[in-house]
């Protein structure tokens, strides 16, 4: 099955040849059927299927039981599948007392590593990795409290009081309504937001073996269970050069503050000498536009017409950067084009979602890809994941003791 520029090193390592692959540019670290990526073309395929498909007619939950099942479910499928999500949104009620345990002003990210990892200290019923309807159980617990354990730790970093979710609102219309309803105020949801939450969740729910997906794998590959593997993701997925982009994109577009602010930026971003970046352009594997980021774009277009936000300044000067990065030799010949992260941070932002909550967002949406990956990893053969290194400390020498040194 392997193509024909693939070299299976797996004989020759055996025969004593070494790899030193710094970044995994060149080294794939397992075989998937799950996503497929033309980073030159700008394609990106879920079990086949265009996400341009995917996000015009589907939506996030059935593409999370299309990335988990591998075939896009029928109408009595659909149904049960949506029915079995949504009636497993609730929390263990004990859970409630964990937050009470991190500072207010902890980081949201800081707070799901914690909250997600210790799902496996209240669901412990169904850790049996080898147990193939404990691990349907775990994907259905996942998929379904996330967005509650989300929307909790943004009520608890504001002090207002939980919101328990609405099962009827629908994914993405009740994770809205967690985050912005409160006891005295009822939120009423407009359709254009909930489908924009529940596209924005869809364009996230996987990107092959990406750092979080494979720290998944890796994670996973020592028998952990998925709780605790999914939680080793939303680690990897925070940092900045990951996960955390939207929300860089955000304090980049507050710190450029003005329209004519935007040359100064591009020419810092140019300057090898300076490590500021343009945040939400670039991508590892896409050279051409982001298949994801045209839809965002789509997205983001209708949510700021709907809300009426056109003519906010934040917003035109994203507008504004992303023509000119789109005209400038240096982003074009590199390859530089705006990525999802770049849009997904301006849709939040006019959904009234705070930037720091943009990452958890992401890592929410992303709860399917990851399940979908440990699950084929668990479901077929593996061995644990151990890189080995190029060693380049001192040779052997011997101790000395502290008097002579
Ligand atoms: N602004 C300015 N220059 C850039 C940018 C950028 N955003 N991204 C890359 N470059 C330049 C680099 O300086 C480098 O120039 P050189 O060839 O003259 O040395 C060249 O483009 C290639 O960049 P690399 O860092 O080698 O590319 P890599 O594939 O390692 O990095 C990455 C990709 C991390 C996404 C990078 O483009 C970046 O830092 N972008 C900004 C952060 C961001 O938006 N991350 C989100 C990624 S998408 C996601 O996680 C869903």
């Amino acid at each position: 099955s392997l193509g024909p520029d693939v070299v299976d090193v797996r004989s020759l390592t055996a025969n004593g040849l070494f790899t030193y692959d710094p970044g995994f540019v060149s080294t794939a670290s397992c075989e998937s059927k799950i996503t497929y990526i033309d980073g030159d073309k700008g394609v990106l395929l879920h079990r086949g299927y265009p996400i341009e498909q995917l996000a015009e007619h589907s939506d996030y939950l059935e593409t999370c039981y299309l990335l988990i099942y591998g075939e896009l479910p029928d109408k009595e499928e659909k149904k049960h599948f949506e029915a079995t999500i949504m009636r497993h949104t609730m929390i263990h009620e004990q859970m409630v007392d964990l937050f009470s345990g991190f500072r207010r002003d902890a980081h949201p990210m800081a707070v799901m590593c914690g909250v997600v990892g210790a799902l496996s200290a209240f669901y412990h019923d169904s850790l049996d990795i080898t147990n193939e309807r404990h691990r349907e159980i775990c994907a259905y617990r996942l998929i379904s409290k996330m967005p509650t354990l989300a929307a909790m730790t943004y009520k608890y970093s504001i002090g207002q009081p939980f919101i328990y979710p609405r099962n009827d609102l629908g994914y993405g219309g009740n994770f809205l309504h967690m985050m912005f309803a409160t006891p005295c105020e009822e939120y009423e949801v407009n359709p254009v937001l909930a489908r924009a939450m529940d596209r924005i969740f869809l364009l996230h729910a996987d990107h092959e073996q990406n750092a979080s997906t494979s720290t998944v794998r890796l994670a996973g590959s020592s028998g952990a269970n998925p709780f605790a593997c999914i939680a080793a993701g939303i680690a990897a997925l925070w940092g900045p050069a990951h996960g955390g982009a939207n929300e860089a994109v955000l304090v980049m577009l507050n710190e450029i503050g003005d329209e004519k602010n935007i040359d100064e930026f591009i020419t810092r971003a140019k300057d090898k000498d300076d490590p500021f970046r343009l945040m939400g352009f670039g991508h590892r594997v896409y050279k051409n536009f982001d298949p994801r980021a045209k839809v965002m774009k789509q997205t983001c277009d209708e949510v700021l017409s709907e809300l009426g936000l056109e003519d906010d300044p934040l917003f035109k000067i994203a507008k504004r950067l992303e023509k000119i990065a789109l005209e400038d030799e240096y982003f074009v010949s590199k390859k530089l084009y705006p990525n999802v992260d770049f849009y997904s941070g301006i849709i939040l932002k006019a959904l009234g979602i705070p930037t720091e909550m943009f990452t958890v967002i992401f890592a929410t949406g992303r709860t399917p890809g990851w399940i979908a990956h440990w699950h084929e990893m668990i479901s077929g053969e593996y061995r644990i994941g151990r890189p080995r290194q190029l060693y380049t400390g001192e040779t052997s020498r011997d101790f000395v003791p502290v008097s002579d040194r």
